[in-house]
């Protein structure tokens, strides 16, 4: 019996992914202390989907930096100490036959931002005083509602290209076996890359090949770390959706050039550059993102935003306008949503948990 397209396995590199039913990465502001190390909540939350039939499970932003963190109480990856605590989730999304991976960020202009929740009431920008740092950028532009960041010098940006390839390393070791970068949001790369955030005059500022130096040595510097067997993502916003800002005939050029340095796969997002955009959203609103890239680049792409059903899922990777879905928040609804999807399009799946048989409909 030939299964649902959503279910086919997708081999990159030495990894495969028994699905196409991926997790995006979810921040989840949940570490104990502000130490970067994760605990408990992150092996229930990325446990409940490794159990629940997810081909891969993608960990949250996480800091190659202490900077690099986008709250004081987001993880990090670098130092050792985090990595064994890392390794105990990813053994247990392994052996629940998930793959295990992680997305590796600097939050750049955005970083040093409270919490969302249980941070003593406080909000926006946390004071150095208070455990906060000063932020970095590619230029002294303020993001609205956090402090003026500091405009990073080329030695400074040669220390984050270490930090990165640095952390890859750390992942490798953790387990994972899938790296992810985070080039989205308005997060650092994001403002590298787009002319709204980047005005540098020097190798890292102006033209595209310019702009998009700082990811290319990262990736080619994260390659030579992680090996040949393990797959490397990018996080993409493929548009600022505002004129004269990134777009997606820049990522396009920019997936190619990534994917001749090591890179296998991009991730297509959109916006967090430019804040107070109006962006029209409704169920797979950037799937057409995700199409423009996959056409006009060598690149395989997943897609993500607003898709909640599996037959949604199905038609996306059937039709081929993206070879992977990512689901968010239906999935902190629904971790068990591949199983759900496995039920409603009929897919015949060997790891439906033993633990849950008696909940699996039985066949006619
Ligand atoms: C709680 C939460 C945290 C998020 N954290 C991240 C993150 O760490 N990295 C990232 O690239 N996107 C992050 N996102 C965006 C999601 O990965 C996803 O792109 C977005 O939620 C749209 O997909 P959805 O409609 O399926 O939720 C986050 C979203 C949510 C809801």
């Amino acid at each position: 019996m030939s299964q649902p397209a959503l279910f086919e396995p997708f081999t990159i590199r030495n990894v495969t992914m028994r699905n196409r039913i991926w997790v995006a990465p979810m921040c989840q502001y949940s570490c104990f202390n502000e130490d970067g190390i994760v605990g408990d909540w992150h092996m229930a939350h990325l446990g409940s989907f490794a159990i629940g039939g997810a081909g891969l499970v993608l960990a949250e932003a996480t800091g190659v930096t202490p900077e690099g963190r986008i709250t004081p109480r987001c993880p990090g990856l670098w130092n050792d100490e985090q990595i064994a605590a890392w390794k105990r989730v990813v053994d247990f999304i392994a052996s629940r036959g998930a793959v295990p991976g992680i997305q590796l960020a600097h939050a750049g202009r955005k970083g040093s931002d409270s919490p969302p929740f249980d941070y003593e009431g406080k909000s926006g920008t946390v004071p150095i005083t208070a455990g906060g740092w000063k932020s970095v950028a590619p230029s002294a532009i303020a993001y609205p509602g956090h402090d003026v960041p500091h405009a990073l010098t080329i030695s400074e940006i040669q220390v984050i290209v270490d930090a990165w390839a640095s952390a890859a390393r750390r992942a490798v070791a953790a387990g994972f076996r899938v790296i992810e970068i985070h080039a989205a949001h308005g997060y650092l790369l994001h403002e590298f890359l787009s002319p709204l955030s980047n005005q540098r005059t020097d190798d890292y500022g102006g033209p595209l090949k310019n702009r998009a130096r700082l990811l290319l040595e990262i990736v080619s510097a994260m390659r030579a770390e992680m090996g040949d067997d393990i797959p490397l993502f990018i996080r993409f916003s493929a548009t600022d959706w505002t004129e004269g800002g990134w777009n997606e005939q820049e990522t396009s050029i920019v997936a190619d050039w990534a994917l001749e340095r090591g890179a296998d796969l991009a991730d297509i997002s959109s916006g967090g550059n430019v804040s107070g955009i109006k962006i029209s959203v409704g169920p797979g609103y950037q799937v057409p993102l995700a199409m423009h890239v996959k056409e006009h680049s060598k690149m395989p792409v997943s897609t993500v935003g607003l898709i909640t059903e599996p037959q949604l899922a199905n038609e996306i990777v059937e039709s081929g306008k993206a070879d992977a879905v990512l689901i968010g928040r239906e999935m902190l609804r629904d971790p068990h949503f591949a199983l759900r999807a496995a039920i409603e399009l009929g897919a015949d799946i060997s790891y439906w948990p033993g633990q849950y048989e008696w909940a699996r409909p039985r066949k006619a």
